[in-house]
């Protein structure tokens, strides 16, 4: 099996950081976050993996070159525009050729092993197998409406959801998706919808599989999600590169990375990019900092980088 990394968005909920890292690359717990889906993909024995890129597209691989110091075989695919997960995944077609694959999303955080799905996925020879997680909030996610072990209708973003299962950003492929993608018209939001191309795939009489996760999932596309993911990967324990140099009170969750020099009184739930220099004279409080900052006082609640100013709340 084959993999395919979805990391052609822009990752403007994360700006300022965004235009300078790619939100693939932003370090989690001192890790680039493409580094976990790596780990995912190859505990199911997949390592030849296909990133489909977008205007990041030479900061990418020349921070991850072919992928042999991950142990992985990478291929770079460029997606003109962010027209959709679908549009996306068409990219990838020359280099899937006739196999099954995993299709990824770049920026999901897992908390437990894929093998079993894989498994079960390549075992039943089906066209589709979707992970589907139950949540409080479906209308922000894809819906599945299961019965069985069946996927029997799927809705992108429902107002009105009918199920609580929402689609979880991995999904395994055969060939057959390939012959529903240049049929597909863009959704009302204008992106041509993975969602729309397997409810084609259901009309069509295929198999689509649920494959229900109960383990710990986090997209990471958010000041809050971020903080939220990175706690979990340090166990809200704190966290400093070895060549970083940081004066100043170090509590829960706070997270240096290589080569970054901070001074503050106090740093809480925070996130010190590679290679920052951040003078704060007060606290650091749930915050991602890049580049040169400057500041009297304290910080909470922001998205700084090189003095600019620029603040995103979240
Ligand atoms: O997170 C799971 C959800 O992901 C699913 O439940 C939805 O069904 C699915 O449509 C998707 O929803 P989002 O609207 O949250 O997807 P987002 O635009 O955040 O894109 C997900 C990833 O795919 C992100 O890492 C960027 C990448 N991407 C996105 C688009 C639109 C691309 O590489 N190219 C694209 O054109």
């Amino acid at each position: 099996m084959k993999g395919v990394v979805l990391a052609a968005g822009k990752g403007t909920r994360l700006y300022p950081i965004t235009h300078s890292i790619p939100k693939p690359l932003l370090p989690l717990a001192n890790r680039p976050t493409l580094y976990y889906a790596f780990d995912r993909l190859k505990e199911m024995g997949v390592r030849d993996i296909c990133i489909v890129v977008g205007e990041m597209e030479q900061q990418m691989r020349d921070f991850l070159g072919d992928g042999s110091a991950q142990e992985v075989n990478l291929t770079f695919v460029r997606q003109t525009e962010p027209k959709g997960l679908a549009h996306a995944v068409g990219f990838a077609k020359n280099f899937v050729g006739g196999d099954p694959f995993v299709l990824y999303l770049g920026d999901a955080i897992y908390g437990s092993s894929f093998k079993s799905y894989a498994d079960r996925f390549l075992a039943s020879g089906c066209a589709n197998l979707n992970i589907v997680k139950a949540v409080d909030d479906p209308s922000r996610f894809g819906v599945a409406n299961v019965e069985g072990d069946r996927i029997v209708k799927l809705v992108e973003k429902p107002k009105n959801p009918e199920s609580n299962l929402a689609m979880a950003g991995m999904y395994f492929f055969g060939p057959q998706i390939w012959s529903v993608l240049p049929d597909l018209a863009p959704s009302a939001r204008g992106e041509y919808e993975i969602t729309d191309a397997i409810q084609v795939l259901i009309d069509q009489g295929q198999t689509v599989l649920a494959g229900v996760y109960d383990g710990v999932w986090f997209d990471t596309g958010t000041l809050d999600s971020f903080l939220e993911t990175s706690a979990f990967l340090t166990g809200g324990n704190s966290l400093v590169d070895p060549t970083a140099e940081v004066t100043g009170i170090l509590g829960k969750g706070a997270v240096i990375g290589e080569r970054a020099r901070l001074k503050c009184a106090s740093i809480t739930d925070s996130v010190v990019m590679p290679g920052a220099d951040v003078v704060v004279t007060g606290s650091i409080q749930h915050a991602i900092l890049a580049g040169r900052v400057r500041r009297d006082g304290s910080v909470e609640n922001q998205i700084l980088q090189e003095g600019s100013g620029v603040e995103v709340a979240s």
